[in-house]
This record gives structure tokens, C-alpha cells and sequence, in this order.
């Protein structure tokens, strides 16, 4: 749509997506981040690994008379190490140009994208709801940083109604995953971790049919819109406190025909009921929340979901679950990425946190589920029945946590 175009004046609401119309060279700009950080996650990762494996690994072991143990361990053989310089800076700076790439785009067909979420929340053809609370005190974990270096990070509004974030996050998100394929859905549309665990809980759980679904810290809920397909019955929910991420939700799901009641609400504390939910979801949300809160969000799951009810978290694994090296790859973003939660997130065992928040340690599971689009439906059955393992977490799985409520 072009720029001041006005909206059509129709039932349906276009998705505000098609507002995003980069230039050509916006888009070759795109394309170059896009290539950059595969050549960064793939080609620099594999040169650095090669040196620690050859070099570092030993001259370490010689220094101090042991092998590497922990991810720290690890970063202080590659310390000053070329390799490992070249693609901590070349990360980092494929890192800030990701955003860079469509803030453009985006700034320049914000009217019409504020417009089309402001009809969107008037008219909810789908049914769905948009809750905001301007007075929400944004968590200092949020407010105090740009989150993994995006400029404005998740809550900035630079104008009445401002869908700005929302929409940076967004693409920004498909130029950050568009060269690595396994990272990306079977439609394209919504988010490939939601395609997945949904998938994998209805398969491994046919019995189970939830009634009401939250997401927490859902952004514009890309990851939660699958669900929808899976369990098209539940009522869906999604939580966040970044208004422009809900606003730009709201209206990309109202034009999908999915409707999703979204409120500006912070997971520690939450205005829904004890026992509402049977499922609670989140995605990319705990690495980024200070110990301390998790377990008060964990604590307010536990009251808000029913007898039964389950909870599915898609995270970074704990650094119990990965070798030495693996720990100073995961733990990059705490060093380098405006992550300052991450390692410590990464240091604890979500089975005991969530025992710490009221779940019976019984039920509490860990397990690596395949990304559904790569992987395929008949292997995907194979993976249920036990006779396939998935993929690592990274590099085709998702690794969630979660726990029943007795
Ligand atoms: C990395 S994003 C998650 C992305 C999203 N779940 C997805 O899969 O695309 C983390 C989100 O959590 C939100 N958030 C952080 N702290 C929160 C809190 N205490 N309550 C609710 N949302 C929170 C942030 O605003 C941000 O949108």
C-alpha cells in the first residue's frame, strides 16, 4: 500500500504486514544482514571450533592442568583468540544492522500500519480483543536495556497509537532467521517454534484439549497463532508488556481470521482468575528475565492454570544439558548481545525452579521437540513413537521445559 494511501473501506482488514514495502535497496540491504549472519552462525562458528579443538583446547589443558570444563573455561582459552574476536564482531554488528535494515521501511508507512491496527482494535472482525494499560510499570529488565540490541527495545512509543516496535521486531525477525532454513515455519506466517509445540503436545497428548491457551511475553504472538490450527476449540490468550508488539498483533490476527484476546500485563502478576488456563505457552521469553522474576512468573502459572493443566516453555537449554564448548556459544548473547539474564537463566534447572514455584517435581519434563516444517510429518510421528531422536536444540529442535499442575 502506498505511503498516505488511505484503507479500504471493506469487511476484511488486510494484513498489516503488506504495509512493510521495502525499496530494492532496502531489501538487497535485507538480504546482505540476512546472508551475513548465516555466514557468521555457520562459516565464522566453524573456523573458531576448529581452532579451540586443535589449539586452544590443548594450550589451555597445558596451562592449567585440566581441559576445559565450563562454558567460562572455554572463553578464557578463546580470549583474544582471532577467530574468536572476528566472529564475536561480526555477530554483533550483523546484530545491530538486522534492526537497522527495516526501520526504514517500516518509518516510512507507519501512519498507514497505525491506522489499519487502530481499525482493527475498533472493529475485531475476528473476535479477538486488545487490552492495553498505559499505567503498566514496565519491568527495569526491559526498560533499563535494548534487548538483544534492538533500538527502543519491546515497550518505546514515539507516537499516539505507535505500532512501530511491533513491526521492527517483527521483520527484523525474518531478516535475523531468513538465511538459516531450519529456524523457519511451514507457512512462513507464523512462528516456527508455535508450529512445532503445538504439533508435538496434540500428537504426544491427543486426549488432552485445552480450553483456554495464554502466552506469556508473547510479542505479537506469532508463536502462539499455530495454536489455533492445532486446538481450534480454545480460546486463545497472549500477554506481553510491550504495547506496540501488541497493537501490531492484534491487527495481524484479526486480518488472519484468529482471534486472540491480548493484554499489556506483566507475567509476575496477572489480573486473570486461579485455574483459567489448561495450557501455558511461552517462547525466546525466560533467558531474557532475571532469575528472581521467573520464579515469580513460574509462581503466577502456577495459580492461574487449572487442575491438570500443563505448561510448554520453549528456551535455551541449561547449561546441565551441554557440553563445555556448547555452554560458551549459548552464553555469546550475555557478553555481547544486551542478554544480561541469559547465563544465569542458562546456570539454573528449570525442573527445580519449577518445583520452587508449586509443581509437583514429578511432572516436570524437559525434552527437545523437531521444528515441524524441516523435520516433516511422517519422521515427526517417528519422533513420538520414540524411534527417531530430534534434532539439537539450534540446529532443527526446540528445547522446552514445562510441568502439569496436580
Ligand atoms: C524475545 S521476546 C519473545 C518473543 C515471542 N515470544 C516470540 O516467540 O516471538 C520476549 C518478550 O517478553 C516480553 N516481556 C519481558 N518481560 C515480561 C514480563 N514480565 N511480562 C510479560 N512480558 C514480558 C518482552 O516485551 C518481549 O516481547
Amino acid at each position: 500500500m502506498p505511503d498516505g494511501s488511505v484503507l479500504p473501506n471493506t469487511d476484511t482488514l488486510p494484513d498489516i504486514d503488506s504495509f512493510f514495502q521495502p525499496t530494492h535497496n532496502e531489501v538487497a540491504r535485507q538480504s546482505f544482514v540476512s546472508a551475513l549472519r548465516k555466514h557468521v552462525l555457520v562459516d565464522k562458528l566453524n573456523e573458531m571450533h576448529d581452532v579451540y579443538e586443535t589449539k586452544k583446547k590443548a594450550t589451555f589443558t597445558k596451562a592449567k592442568g585440566h581441559a576445559p570444563k565450563t562454558g567460562d573455561d572455554v572463553e578464557a582459552a578463546m580470549d583474544g583468540e582471532m577467530s574468536y574476536r572476528v566472529y564475536s564482531a561480526l555477530r554483533y554488528n550483523a546484530q545491530e544492522m538486522t534492526w537497522a535494515s527495516v526501520q526504514d521501511a517500516v518509518e516510512r508507512n507507519l501512519p498507514d500500519m497505525i491506522e489499519l491496527a487502530k481499525k482493527a482494535a475498533a472493529e475485531t472482525p475476528a473476535g479477538g480483543s486488545l487490552r492495553l494499560n498505559p499505567n503498566l510499570e514496565i519491568p527495569r529488565y526491559v526498560s533499563a536495556v535494548d534487548v538483544h540490541l534492538i533500538p527502543g527495545c519491546f515497550h518505546n512509543e514515539y507516537t499516539a497509537d505507535d505500532v512501530a516496535q511491533g513491526a521492527v521486531v517483527s521483520f527484523g525477525g525474518m531478516v535475523f532467521s531468513g538465511a538459516l532454513g531450519w529456524r523457519l515455519g511451514m507457512k512462513g506466517k507464523f512462528g516456527a517454534v508455535g508450529e512445532s509445540v503445538a504439533y508435538y503436545l496434540s500428537q504426544k497428548y491427543p486426549n488432552f484439549k485445552p480450553r483456554r491457551i495464554l502466552d506469556i511475553g508473547t510479542s505479537s504472538a506469532k508463536n502462539l497463532m499455530p495454536y489455533a490450527e492445532v486446538y481450534p476449540d480454545a480460546e486463545l490468550y497472549a500477554i506481553d508488556v510491550g504495547a506496540p508488539l501488541l497493537r501490531y498483533g492484534h491487527a495481524k490476527a484479526e486480518a488472519s481470521g484468529i482471534a486472540v484476546h491480548f493484554s499489556q500485563q506483566n507475567a509476575e502478576a496477572t489480573d486473570f482468575p486461579d485455574g483459567h488456563f489448561d495450557l501455558i505457552v511461552s517462547s525466546f521469553f525466560f533467558h531474557e528475565i532475571p532469575v528472581k522474576s521467573t520464579k515469580k512468573i513460574l509462581a503466577e502459572c502456577h495459580r492461574i492454570l487449572s487442575k491438570g493443566g500443563m505448561m510448554a516453555h520453549m528456551e535455551l537449554p541449561p547449561r546441565k544439558n551441554c557440553d563445555p564448548y556448547l555452554n560458551f556459544y549459548w552464553d555469546w548473547d550475555t557478553l555481547n548481545n544486551n542478554e544480561p539474564s541469559y547465563s544465569a537463566f542458562r546456570a539454573s534447572d528449570p525442573n527445580e525452579l519449577q518445583a520452587g514455584a508449586g509443581f509437583d517435581r514429578s511432572t516436570t519434563y524437559e525434552i527437545t521437540v523437531p521444528n515441524r516444517a524441516t523435520f516433516g510429518d511422517a519422521k515427526f510421528a517417528q519422533f513420538i513413537k520414540g524411534e527417531v531422536p530430534a534434532p539439537r536444540h539450534g540446529q532443527g529442535g526446540w528445547y522446552i521445559f514445562g510441568a502439569t499442575k496436580s
